[in-house]
């Protein structure tokens, strides 16, 4: 998604990037047609401009369509400002992480990663797999040897598709062998390699209990994977909280997001021109209500949210840090049923918001096909998750999740892509108007994103 609106500018970025569709202002469009580069650009893979704002002329639309060849798109929305709600959201996450070593904290993550493929290793070990150079061992025998819980399975064999993708594991006529020395994932090795995860993660997030978390994790996984240990206690020791709060708030792009949804969640409520109705859904311990919930009181404007979790526990624990914001409202919310049968009206939120929540999803696609029917026509839909697999979550949160019916089915992936995450949103019938970090910001690479779509004002044609 660009901010970029020059016209000129935006010919020469589509002409080097090879883009094959781009969401640009009305204006923008409007002007591309004139700009005296248009007919020397040369767009080849450009196959749809969507644009919003004031809506073409006919004879406008139409010299935009035979000048580029492409196919028009006009994404309505309630709010016309668009780039206004994108700039706001990206500038706060700007500001949230101003003077933090990015580049520092990139590399951190993937040691930390790393880490966490070793300990994988590390769990064969313990259970007499892979201890000599030149072990091969099928993925049977590794099921077997690792008396892995049926429950468990399929987990099993994410980590083994992951080994391999990462170039630790080799298939090899069915069996698989380990590419590095036993040395490199020995209890010692892994020692150092959490310890050093530790120490990047503390110099760039300021604190480490994510990795002492998956630590502690990975010291347990032979027990983990056979069930004799239980992956609740470790996130909820003694049934609290504290922990898996600190998990979604300490982590630099949980922050960078939590910044970005408040920024854009106030910057919409500033430009609604009625009080805003907003869901949350997943809202748990509240990493990301706890930065949307004052910026929203800070724009003095009349909003009605609604706290919902899964999870009652977690709306008794929110009943009281909210309560100095009587405007916020408690309830249920399933995203893994329809809105209709827990007792919620369609078309009766302007903003449904979802941190981090629907990688928890059953069906991804029937999650947001129900949330898209809960907006009203121009209502939005703003999310955030990742969108490339973690390591770190493969080998701890993991144990907790269940298995997919969607796209992530095929391949045992803990979360869709961003490919996929794009075909889901459309397929709902919403408009994509904002997707961030930007694709050349330094915690791109890293996958984690925050979405927002919107649903139309008219469902467009063949939706
Ligand atoms: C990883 S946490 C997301 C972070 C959360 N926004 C927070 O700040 O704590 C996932 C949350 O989704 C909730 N959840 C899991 N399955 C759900 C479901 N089917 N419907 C609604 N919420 C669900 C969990 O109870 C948990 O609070």
């Amino acid at each position: 998604m660009w901010s970029e609106s020059d016209p000129a500018r935006v010919l020469a970025r589509l002409e080097r990037s090879g883009a094959a569709e781009v969401l640009l202002p009305a204006a923008t469009v409007r002007a591309l047609p004139a700009q005296p580069a248009a007919p020397m650009t040369d767009l080849p893979a450009l196959r749809r401009i969507r644009y919003h704002g004031e809506p073409l002329a006919d004879v406008e639309a139409d010299a935009v369509r035979r000048a580029f060849d492409v196919e028009l798109v006009h994404v309505p929305s309630g709010v016309t400002d668009v780039d206004g709600v994108r700039s706001a959201a990206a500038g706060a996450a700007e500001r949230e992480l101003a003077g933090i070593d990015l580049d520092a904290a990139v590399v951190a993550v993937y040691r930390f990663g790393y880490a966490a493929l070793l300990s994988m290793l590390n769990a064969f070990v313990h259970r007499g797999l892979f201890t000599g150079q030149g072990d091969a061992h099928t993925p049977a025998e590794i099921a077997a040897a690792t008396e892995v819980a049926p429950a468990h399975r399929g987990l099993l064999g994410r980590w083994l598709d992951v080994l391999t993708g990462q170039g630790l594991l080799h298939g090899d006529g069915g069996a698989l062998r380990a590419v590095p020395e036993p040395g490199e994932y020995s209890d010692d090795a892994l020692r150092r390699a959490w310890t050093e995860a530790e120490r990047g993660w503390l110099a760039t997030a300021g604190a480490a209990r994510t990795v002492e978390y998956a630590r502690r994790n990975a010291e347990r996984l032979p027990d983990l994977l056979s069930g004799r240990c239980g992956a609740v206690p470790l996130l909820f020791p003694e049934g609290r909280t504290g922990l898996a709060a600190a998990l979604y708030r300490e982590n630099l792009t949980g922050r960078y997001q939590h910044a970005a949804v408040a920024g854009l969640t106030a910057a919409l409520a500033a430009r609604w021109q009625r009080p805003l109705r907003v869901l949350e859904v997943g809202a748990g311990t509240g990493a990301t209500t706890e930065r949307v919930v004052p910026a929203l009181a800070g724009v003095g404007v009349t909003v009605d949210y609604l706290y919902t979790d899964v999870s009652a526990s977690f709306l008794d624990e929110a009943r009281e840090w909210l309560s100095r914001y009587p405007w916020v409202r408690f309830g249920r919310y399933d995203i893994d049923a329809g809105p209709g049968e827990q007792g919620y009206q369609p078309a009766s939120f302007d903003v449904v918001l979802g941190g981090g929540v629907l990688n928890a999803a059953r069906d991804t696609d029937a999650s947001v096909r129900w949330l898209t029917e809960l907006l009203c026509p121009g209502g939005w839909l703003v999310l955030t998750e990742p969108t490339a697999e973690e390591f770190w979550i493969l080998t701890s949160q993991a144990f907790l999740m269940a298995e997919a019916d969607d796209d992530r089915a095929a391949t045992g992936a803990t979360f869709l892509t961003l490919p996929q995450w794009n075909r889901v949103l459309d397929a709902a019938g919403l408009h994509r108007v904002v997707g961030l970090p930007p694709d050349d910001h330094p915690l791109a690479e890293l996958g984690h994103r925050v979405f927002a779509a919107v649903r139309p004002e008219q469902p467009s044609k063949g939706a």
